[in-house]
């Protein structure tokens, strides 16, 4: 269960950071927003670099930015440990995907919803990691697209067809429902930001998302 930083009080970003770790959150999801490649700005390497001096957690940094290659040393060098490019936005892929590794880094592949599993299959054996979008990136608080469950099924499919071990997230309207069926279909990693955010209890909401029940 990965919290999405997006949702959480920035002005309090140290204590919002810690309250989730102790809540039991597995990953820190952080979205790098550049005002191109999406509608919104959000913030840069100076923040990773930041939140990496208060905390150990995994910092699962997804980049929505147009020329992703330009900033994966950055990324790194702040203390991401694993970073997702989009398909979209990737001059070439498979490239990308290998300089992070060699970076001793995880790399995550991503797709927008319009998307199919078929134009990531080529460079997914590449990835540690596959990120599925279940809204159009951009902003939080979305509802989730049904029709994105269809493309983790065919991930999983891939996956096991091809003994590929690609962990398999997803992003966008997760709430203890859609985290349910996203579950069924296949999904190894539930982000959610305001599900947790705006929950009056992070410890709750993290096991009511991965269905554990309460804490
Ligand atoms: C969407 C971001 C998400 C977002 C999820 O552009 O990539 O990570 O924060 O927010 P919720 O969980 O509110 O849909
Ligand atoms: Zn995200």
């Amino acid at each position: 269960m990965a919290p999405s930083l997006l949702a959480c009080d920035f002005a309090r970003l140290d204590n919002e950071v810690k309250a989730v770790e102790r809540a039991g959150a597995d990953f820190l999801h952080l979205d790098v927003m550049d005002g191109h490649f999406v509608n919104n700005i959000t913030f840069g390497p100076v923040l990773v670099e930041a939140i990496r001096r208060v905390s150990t957690i995994t910092l699962d940094t997804h980049l929505m930015i147009e020329n992703p290659d330009r900033y994966i040393s950055p990324f790194l060098d702040a203390g991401a440990d694993i970073l997702t490019i989009h398909i979209e936005t990737s001059h070439d892929a498979v490239c990308d995907l290998e300089a992070i590794r060699d970076r001793g880094r995880k790399a995550g592949l991503t797709l927008n919803p319009d998307r199919t599993f078929a134009d990531v299959r080529a460079a997914v054996p590449g990835a540690d990691l596959l990120l599925i979008m279940s809204v159009f990136p951009g902003f939080g608080g979305q509802s989730f697209i049904d029709s994105t469950l269809k493309t983790v099924e065919e991930a999983a499919a891939f996956r096991e067809q091809e003994g590929l071990s690609y962990a398999i997230e997803i992003d966008g309207g997760i709430n203890p429902e859609t985290a349910r069926r996203a579950r069924d279909a296949g999904v190894d990693i539930l982000v959610a930001g305001t599900a947790v955010f705006r929950a009056p209890d992070y410890a709750t909401a993290i096991q009511e998302i991965r269905g554990a029940g309460t804490p």
